[in-house]
């Protein structure tokens, strides 16, 4: 009874995501984009994660940069899909967290671009998967979460960021203190992985 349940849980989660990814394409096409405000959007994610946050999950703390002009932060797309997006990358962070350590959220406008970085301190990702963690059905999780994850949450967001022209990719930040530059550090040594979404500002 027990593994019947486990693998219905397993493909009940399969199909949803299955499902969700397929209307992506027809939802993305729409000529319906309307201007977004990242950083309330931002604002509003973290909140509700924060709200939801028990004593043994990372708090999630928000980093948004001061920038001129009257709405820095705006993008032309699809508020729902974005908000997935954020929620996909906070979800993963969370899960790869050491216990009492935060979740950070950071933005930044970079030239005609925002920029949002969602990073953690957990093990970080061996640098030849960093791609491959992007790959539709990839899921590399600890034992006891194993057949638990559909592995299609980075190929979705990544899909959705390409939509609104814009990149989504990984990197490890360097372990504190080891004062070294990205890939020389030892693996087991990462400080932490770090998602970057880039968006064209509107
Ligand atoms: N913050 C992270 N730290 C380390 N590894 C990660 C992180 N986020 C994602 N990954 C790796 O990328 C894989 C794919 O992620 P995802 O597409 O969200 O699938 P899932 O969450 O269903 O496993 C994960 O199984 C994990 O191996
Ligand atoms: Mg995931």
């Amino acid at each position: 009874m027990e593994i019947i349940q486990h693998d219905v849980q397993r493909l009940d989660r399969l199909i949803s995501d299955i499902s969700d990814a397929s209307r992506l394409d027809a939802e993305l096409a729409r000529e319906d984009a309307e201007p977004v405000a990242m950083d309330e959007l931002l604002r509003a994610t973290v909140s509700l994660f924060n709200d939801i946050h028990r004593d043994d999950t990372p708090e999630v703390v928000l980093d948004i940069a001061y920038a001129p002009g009257a709405h820095p932060y705006r993008v032309s797309g699809h508020d729902s899909r974005l908000h997935q997006v954020i929620v996909n990358l906070l979800e993963n962070a969370i899960s790869f967290s050491p216990p009492g350590r935060p979740v950070a959220v950071v933005a930044r406008r970079i030239g005609p671009d925002v920029q949002i970085a969602v990073e953690d301190e957990g093990p970080g990702i061996p640098e030849e998967n960093l791609e491959r963690v992007f790959e539709r059905f990839y899921t590399d999780r600890p034992q006891e979460n194993f057949g638990q994850n559909s592995g299609l949450g980075l190929n979705i967001s990544r899909q959705i960021i390409v939509a609104h022209g814009g990149r989504l990719y990984a990197e490890n930040r360097p372990a504190a203190g080891a004062g070294r530059g990205k890939g020389d550090t030892p693996s087991g040594m990462s400080g932490g992985a770090r998602f970057v979404i880039r968006l064209p500002a509107a």
